[in-house]
């Protein structure tokens, strides 16, 4: 196994903010100077609006001898019912050298069964690496490119995550060029609007306001141990959030995702759902006058007894989440509060609020997340109506069964976006 040399553009000559084509001109000319003549290139494409640009890019600049491959992992969404492997395959059905790999036994069997959430990261990352390998030689490519960005490159190297697309260990790639590395995810978007404007290619539709999605995909989202049940849970109740909160924020903003201008948030940043086991344990004695500290309503929590990622002193940490429950509704001021107050004095690096009125049968319990953000560094809750939340939940417990639905009203730091 050898280490593959990475050559990323980390100070473009222009940003996209000042000026488009001059970033543009700048990367164009990156991607010639490591390119030769003879080289073919591949990229593995997740469907997002990283590589799609990326792969734009170097289309741009070296035409067919791009090799585009998508690796169906099983772990990919649901959108609208529709697999997302499929829409992958109609947007980049233009491109001459593109493929598909049905690799999804080859995941589920090195990830599934994985208690450890670093474990099962390993385990698809390896997959991810062999398949990748596999298709360089097919394709007889010399060269990958990917559309690794800024934040994915400060948090892998900071120990907040392992990203799957950083410190990637190909046996057949010698060399690696990420034309986007020094960009953040609002100026991504600006390249690929200006992209689209100009060639109106068909992968790059709307693919600018297309939420963020990790690269082990649902295997992150399926938080301890996955099974073909759970999965197939987090597919169908991740879908329905997306669903309700993209129809929420249309009625809203006109836009499922709206940026503000001035500050480049973007709201929602993501959407999704998170599925747990459900196994709770009786919360400590001291979280009580914490509570009764923020408002004056009886408050009930318990702990779910699975570990979930937070950030502290800049470091990624495992724990519990607190679970808690209020016979009136409780308003975003206290719910704020709490999720940034008792992360501050506990090891407890999340709050989630139970908004499902209704048990299921099935022994799982969901998490919704909806948060807003500017490049995924810091997030903060996105306020969506409890009402419309609560809609969710109802949905999620009659279509997924599952036992009971929280709305996760934690800050990043101390949280993370994802759970694992
Ligand atoms: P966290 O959970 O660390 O996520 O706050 C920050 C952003 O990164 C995405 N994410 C990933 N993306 N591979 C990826 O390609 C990964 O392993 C991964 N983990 C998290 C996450 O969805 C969020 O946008």
């Amino acid at each position: 196994m050898s280490i593959a040399t990475i050559f990323r553009y980390l100070k473009p000559e222009s940003t996209p903010k000042e000026d488009l084509e001059g970033f543009m001109r700048g990367a164009r000319n990156f991607i010639r100077d490591h390119i030769k003549p003879e080289d073919k290139v591949k990229i593995m494409v997740s469907g997002g609006v990283d590589s799609a640009v990326t792969a734009i890019l170097f289309h741009l600049e070296i035409g067919d001898r791009l090799y585009v491959s998508h690796i169906d992992t099983g772990f990919m969404r649901q959108i609208r019912g529709k697999e997302e492997t499929e829409i992958i395959a109609e947007k980049y059905s233009d491109f001459k050298n593109f493929n598909i790999i049905n690799a999804r036994n080859f995941f589920y069997e090195k990830v599934m069964g994985i208690p450890d959430a670093e474990q099962k990261r390993l385990g698809f990352r390896k997959a991810y690496e062999n398949i990748t390998d596999q298709q360089m030689l097919k394709s007889d490519c010399n060269v990958m490119t990917q559309g690794t960005i800024l934040p994915d490159i400060i948090e892998t190297d900071g120990g907040i995550k392992s990203q799957h697309n950083v410190h990637l260990r190909f046996d057949k790639v010698r060399k690696i060029i990420e034309p986007l590395a020094g960009l953040y995810k609002d100026e991504v978007r600006r390249v690929a609007e200006f992209l689209w404007s100009k060639y109106k290619t068909k992968v790059l539709e709307n693919v600018s306001r297309r939420q963020p999605f990790p690269g082990p995909g649902l295997s992150v989202r399926t938080v301890g141990i996955i099974t073909p049940e759970k999965l197939k849970i987090e597919k169908k109740a991740n879908d329905i959030v997306e669903q309700i909160v993209d129809e929420f924020t249309e009625r809203k903003y006109g836009t499922n995702l709206y940026i503000n201008e001035k500050t480049g948030e973007q709201i929602p940043f993501q959407s999704f759902a998170a599925t747990f086991d459900e196994k709770f344990i009786k919360g400590k004695e001291e979280i009580a006058p914490l509570l009764k500290d923020k408002t004056k309503e009886n408050i009930r929590y318990k702990i779910l007894n699975t570990n979930v990622t937070g950030v502290k002193d800049g470091k990624r940490v495992y724990s519990h989440p607190l679970c808690i429950e209020c016979d009136i509704e409780l308003d975003y001021d206290v719910l704020i509060k709490l999720g940034k107050d008792i992360p501050a004095v506990t090891s407890i690096p999340r709050v989630l609020y139970k908004v499902s009125s209704e048990v299921g049968p099935a022994e799982y319990v969901i998490a919704i997340r909806s948060i807003k953000s500017i490049n995924a560094i810091n997030a903060t809750v996105n306020e969506i109506p409890i009402k419309t939340v609560k809609n969710i939940a109802n949905k999620i417990v009659k279509r997924c069964s599952c036992k009971e639905v929280y709305w996760d009203v934690s800050p990043k730091p101390p949280a993370t976006i994802e759970y694992e």
